[in-house]
């Protein structure tokens, strides 16, 4: 009785081991919280100005960021449309939440 337990366990350990080895392997191809990720793709590239701008500017010309603040987070806080790579056609770069971090949308001053 014990040795069939014991088979049990090792054999479900082994299928947890085998899980837990593909959750990595694909968090580390496409893990979207590390601007790294993004950045495979998106970096020193041009970033062109909101179509309709009731906002301040985030990104520079150059993919950089006009608030220091804004360095420190996740592409995807801002960017949480962007859910998978490749992303779907026609995703829209400028839809933006503001009030995902502020009380409200700051304003041009
Ligand atoms: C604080 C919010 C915020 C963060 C953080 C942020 N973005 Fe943006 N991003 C925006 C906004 C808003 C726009 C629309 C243009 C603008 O307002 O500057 C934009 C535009 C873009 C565009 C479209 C540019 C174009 O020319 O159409 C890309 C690509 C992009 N961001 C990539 C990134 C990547 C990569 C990161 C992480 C390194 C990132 N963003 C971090 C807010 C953010
Ligand atoms: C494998 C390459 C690749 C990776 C990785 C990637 N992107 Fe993109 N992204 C693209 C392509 C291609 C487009 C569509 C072409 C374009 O508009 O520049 C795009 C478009 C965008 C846009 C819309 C740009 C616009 O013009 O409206 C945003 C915003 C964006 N990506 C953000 C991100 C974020 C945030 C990440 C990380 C979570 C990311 N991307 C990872 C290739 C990539
Ligand atoms: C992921 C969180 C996050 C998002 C989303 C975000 N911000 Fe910020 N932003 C911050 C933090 C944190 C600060 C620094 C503290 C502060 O001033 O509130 C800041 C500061 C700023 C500042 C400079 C300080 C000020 O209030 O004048 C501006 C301008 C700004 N953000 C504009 C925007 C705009 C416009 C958007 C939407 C397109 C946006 N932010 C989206 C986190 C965010």
């Amino acid at each position: 009785m014990i040795s069939k337990k014991l088979l049990l366990l090792a054999s479900s350990a082994a299928f947890a081991a085998a899980l837990g080895f593909g959750f990595a392997a694909t968090a580390a191809a496409e893990d979207l919280s590390d601007n790294a990720t993004c950045l495979e793709c998106h970096a020193d590239e041009p970033r062109a100005a909101p179509e309709s701008s009731d906002h301040p500017r985030i990104h520079t010309d150059e993919g950089g960021f006009n608030v220091e603040d804004h360095e420190m987070w996740s592409c995807i806080d801002c960017h949480d449309m962007i859910t998978e790579i490749p992303h779907p056609e026609g995703i829209d770069g400028s839809a933006v939440n503001c009030t995902n971090c502020h009380d409200s949308t700051p304003t041009m001053e």
